[in-house]
């Protein structure tokens, strides 16, 4: 069974709460846009483009909220309401640029819709299509990568970059799901991802639905592994490409790249080409979220530090794009120079 981190009921936002899982599968039901954002925050939808399919649905909800409370308002009136719904909706989490493309496109979309009264209705269309096209898209993905994947040997990955990341399938776990369905027999490595344990939690249990057997490391054994030429390949998603093809990832992503070097690996990324920031030259210009340092201290509220330490916890980190061997889109694997072959598969994805 496909696994569904994000659902429409009719009226309200279903989603799957990924800080209960493995233990427990619950669902979270969300009605106002305030609720989205903070279970965008707090990690329930996390995944830069589980984030973006979100952020679209918020905006339809504010959008709701809106006519519920006067409908009788003006089309000014209510984009100017629904801007400020915008805004905090695209500060819920910083790197990721899904969100904001999300929010962008519904922004965008409000304006050009002739009245008010259909604002609403046009926003939850769009956020299904949006949600929709996601999945179909990590298919393409997954059809592109799987020529990477070795026959024989083993990939490493990352944090989660599943069907629980996205709208479903998944970027560079649904690389590695194509290149099993398509036959290849290869190990899989996952990291456990400290501190949100994103790899051990959330990654070993997707690959259990899915049949596939992967091992779990800690994050500091990666190296290990890597000199030890028992890793065929490293592949991650990415929350923000920059044009020259610089990767922001979930934290210790840049770690893994050098070593994979070193040690003469491939390292891949699987990302959509939403996730491509043609605004920004270089990595250098992606905002790095900063979360609370409790996160570091203490795992689900027990302490793994002694009390009054001080901890530092950058959630993403930048790889230059000199380590990356080719970036997986819906529209083929694009090779370095970056500048050109990203530019040109979003071109291409435009249509
Ligand atoms: O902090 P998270 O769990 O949202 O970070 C997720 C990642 O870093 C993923 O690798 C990235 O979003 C790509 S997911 C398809």
């Amino acid at each position: 069974m496909e696994i569904e981190p994000i659902r429409w009921s009719g009226e309200t936002l279903l989603l799957l709460d990924q800080t209960r899982l493995p233990a427990e599968q619950v669902t979270v039901e969300i009605g106002r846009y305030q609720d989205a954002v903070e279970a965008i925050s707090l990690m329930r939808v996390r995944g830069a483009p589980a984030i973006g399919v979100t952020a679209a649905y918020a905006m339809a909800l504010a959008a709701g909220q809106i006519s519920a409370n006067d409908d009788s308002i003006d089309k000014n009136e209510f984009l100017s309401q629904l801007r400020q719904a915008a805004e905090k909706i695209a500060l819920a989490r910083p790197t990721a640029v899904n969100l904001g493309w999300a929010v962008r496109k519904q922004m965008d979309l409000a304006e050009s819709v002739e009245s008010a009264g259909q604002i609403g209705a046009r926003l939850l269309l769009e956020a299904q299509r949006i949600h929709l096209e996601d999945v179909a898209i990590n298919r393409k993905m997954g059809g592109h990568g799987q020529e990477l994947m070795p026959d024989g040997g083993a990939v490493l990955t990352h944090c989660n970059t599943g069907a629980l990341a996205t709208a479903g399938f998944g970027t560079a776990l649904g690389v590695i799901r194509a290149g099993w369905e398509s036959g290849k027999r290869f190990q899989v490595y996952n990291t456990e991802t400290r501190p949100w344990l994103q790899g051990a939690r959330l990654t070993s249990w997707e690959f259990q639905q899915l049949g596939i057997p992967s091992t779990l490391l800690v994050d500091s054994a990666a190296g290990m592994l890597l000199s030890q030429g028992k890793i065929s390949c490293v592949i991650t998603g990415a929350d923000r490409i920059a044009a020259n093809g610089d990767t922001a990832n979930k934290i210790g992503t840049y770690t893994l790249a050098v070593l994979a070097r070193e040690n003469g690996v491939p390292f891949y990324v699987a990302a959509p080409t939403s996730t491509i920031d043609a605004r920004l030259s270089s990595g250098d210009e992606i905002q790095i979220e900063e979360r609370p340092p409790h996160e570091v201290y203490q795992f689900q509220g027990a302490p793994t530090a002694p009390p009054g330490i001080e901890a530092i916890n950058p959630s993403f980190d930048v790889t230059p794009n000199r380590y990356i061997s080719g970036i997986v889109t819906e529209m083929g694997v694009a090779r370095p120079p970056y500048q050109e072959s990203l530019m040109s598969a979003m071109e291409t994805a435009k249509g």
